[in-house]
């Protein structure tokens, strides 16, 4: 049978140019043309999920605009039920800035626009008060008000399906992060949202593997029964009851790591939500997300189930 998954989040349109260089502050580089297309954090996790073969529900709110409209288009295209994705008048829909350097990097502006509006009242009337809706897993990230997330959590797992949450970007520590993090089972995080959360001062090496699966074991401490980090282009690390894990992924020719991290998270939530040994989820959740890297864009950089299982089989990460 399929996954069942609900991705409470973001929805943003991404506007996108590739440069020689990054600037630096106050200084102006001349880059390629727009690239405008479907964005946010849950609206690719979303995509993600359902090109990935699970049947997914969105929840989340656009504003009354044009780029609301596509916004929309981009979900039911993909097969996802928009039911609860809800739009408000006279509100922008979620911007969000984007520069890519030729190697991938890049930089990201946002504005969250009607993303900042879904309080817990706006999710209450979305979702009918349920927002897991028999789902076996509840996907959640920070680009939406935090105590929204939090009753989110909450409600999912008290309705029994597995809380997954991608805390980014991360807010500034406090109580309520705090107690999210205790209604969360898997947690994603990459090196700087790890260190942010452990109040360590810099990233480190990403080859120090030992360190970075320390980090995760840390990080159980603040409620997730699992934790995974993602180091990029190599691979990931998890930590969990049965112990520590170390993937180091899967070289590709990136050239745009936008969307990325969403891939990663979708597919390592259907594996776990599926049951799948950790060891497997993070193999493929690193398939998944060096795929997306090979391709220009958000939404449309994000593997298909087919790709993903033609890497995992041996065949290489292609463009
Ligand atoms: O994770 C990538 C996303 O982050 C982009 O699509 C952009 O909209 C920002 O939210």
């Amino acid at each position: 049978m399929d996954e069942r998954l609900v991705v409470v989040g973001s929805l943003n349109m991404d506007l996108s140019v590739t440069v020689p260089r990054l600037p630096r502050p106050g200084e102006t580089v001349s880059g390629a043309d727009v690239v405008r297309g479907p964005g946010g954090k849950g609206g690719n996790q979303a995509v993600a999920a359902a090109r990935l073969g699970a049947r997914v529900r969105m929840v989340g709110l656009l504003g009354d605009d044009a780029h609301g409209v596509e916004l929309r288009a981009a979900l039911v295209a993909a097969g996802i039920d928009d039911s609860a994705v809800g739009t408000l008048p006279g509100t922008a829909s979620g911007l969000a800035l984007i520069v890519v350097r030729h190697d991938g990097e890049n930089t990201i502006t946002l504005s969250p626009g009607a993303n900042d509006r879904l309080d817990e009242s706006t999710l209450r009337t979305l979702t009918g008060g349920t927002v897991a809706n028999r789902a076996d897993t509840v996907l959640l990230q920070l680009e939406v008000p935090l105590p929204t997330v939090l009753a989110a959590a909450r409600e999912a797992r008290a309705a029994g399906a597995l809380t997954v949450l991608n805390a980014a970007p991360l807010p500034a520590p406090g109580p309520l992060l705090t107690r999210l993090l205790r209604e969360i089972d898997v947690l994603i995080v990459n090196e700087t949202e790890a260190a942010g959360l452990l109040g360590l001062p810099g990233v480190g090496s990403t080859a120090d593997g030992e360190n970075w699966t320390a980090r995760a074991e840390q990080l159980r401490r603040l409620g997730p029964e699992t934790v995974v980090i993602t180091l990029g282009g190599a691979g990931a690390v998890a930590a969990a009851a049965g112990g520590r894990l170390t993937e180091p992924g899967f070289p590709a020719d990136a050239v745009d790591t936008v969307g990325a991290g969403d891939a990663f998270c979708a597919r390592l939530a259907i594996a776990l939500g599926l049951g799948h040994p950790l060891a497997q989820a993070l193999r493929g959740a690193c398939a998944a997300g060096a795929m997306a890297t090979t391709r220009h864009g958000a939404q449309r950089s994000l593997p298909t189930r087919a790709e993903v299982d033609r890497i995992l089989g041996g065949n290489g990460v292609a463009g």
